[in-house]
């Protein structure tokens, strides 16, 4: 049976662990090769040999979001191994929490320069990637999906700036849907909730600063009505939809992914 992207080409950012990982194995399994970008180039290189050992095309993208050189080489990496560009994932993303009266400026900067910025370096650098040649128009919409975060919309205490990095992903989306409608490119954001098992937000790593504390961890999952912590593959699965022909029709568009969580104070 032909799979929904057969003969695309994604670009997936961030794709060494996590989130960007099941983003990557989920689109190589619908049909798409998958350049893999991570910042970390052995985790890069691992995720793209385990998706290519599965059966798929892959090739490792490595380089930082934040650095335009890097940027043009993951894009060239993605045309020279596999000739275009029709999905691009925004997926890299980090946090330095603090309440916002300790916040430093490098934890404000480090946050929003990955997550909005380097959101914004790559789907600059990809337009005409994404646009195709003028002798070889696209015949199918081409897709960016951005990953931008429920804290983006309702806010958090203790991380202002991932939730004020994660709301600037969402209106750059909006902003990026209206202008490259005319180049039947599709832009879209998943704002997940609660994602278990990540680097992110695994427990709290008191030498890294990463993580949730357990107690925390606790009081979200026991909040969510659908009962359980989001997965990974629940993100990519999502993903996967709006890198699809079957939302064609959908831009700007930002899919909230919390399994009922952010609709509690309503019930
Ligand atoms: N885990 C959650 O609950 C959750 C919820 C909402 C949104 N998100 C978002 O999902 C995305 C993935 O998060 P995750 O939980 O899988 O985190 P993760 O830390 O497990 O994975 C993030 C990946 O991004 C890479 N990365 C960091 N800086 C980079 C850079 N400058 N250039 C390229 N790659 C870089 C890291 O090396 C890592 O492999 C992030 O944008 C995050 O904000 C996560």
């Amino acid at each position: 049976m032909a799979k929904p992207l057969n003969s695309r080409v994604a670009v997936v950012t961030g794709a060494g662990r996590g989130i960007g990982l099941a983003v990557a194995a989920r689109l190589a399994r619908d049909g798409a090769a998958v350049a893999v970008n991570d910042v970390d180039g052995d985790m890069a290189h691992e995720a793209a040999t385990a998706i290519a050992a599965a059966g798929a095309w892959a090739v490792a993208a490595p380089g930082s979001v934040v650095d335009l050189d890097d940027v043009a080489a993951m894009l060239e990496a993605a045309r020279n191994s596999f000739g275009r560009l029709d999905i691009l994932v925004n997926n890299a993303g980090i946090t330095a929490d603090a309440m916002a009266h300790t916040m430093t400026d490098e934890q404000w900067n480090l946050v929003c320069d990955v997550a909005l910025k380097g959101t914004f370096n790559l789907c600059r650098a990809a337009l005409p990637l994404l646009r195709g040649s003028r002798d070889n128009p696209p015949v199918h919409h081409r897709k960016v999906v951005n990953m931008a975060s429920i804290n983006g919309i309702y806010g958090i205490a203790g991380n202002a700036n991932y939730s004020a990095a994660k709301g600037g992903v969402i209106a750059l989306t909006k902003s990026l849907a209206r202008e490259w409608a005319r180049h039947r490119i599709n832009v879209n954001a998943v704002a997940p909730g609660y994602i278990a098992g990540t680097r992110l937000t695994g427990a709290r790593d008191d030498n890294t600063g990463l993580g949730i504390p357990e107690a925390v961890i606790e009081r979200i999952e026991a909040q969510i009505p659908i009962g359980r912590a989001g997965t990974p593959e629940d993100v990519a699965g999502a993903v996967a939809w709006l890198a699809s022909p079957d939302s064609d029709y959908a831009t700007g568009q930002v899919i909230e992914l919390h399994g009922g969580r952010e609709m509690v104070e309503l019930l």
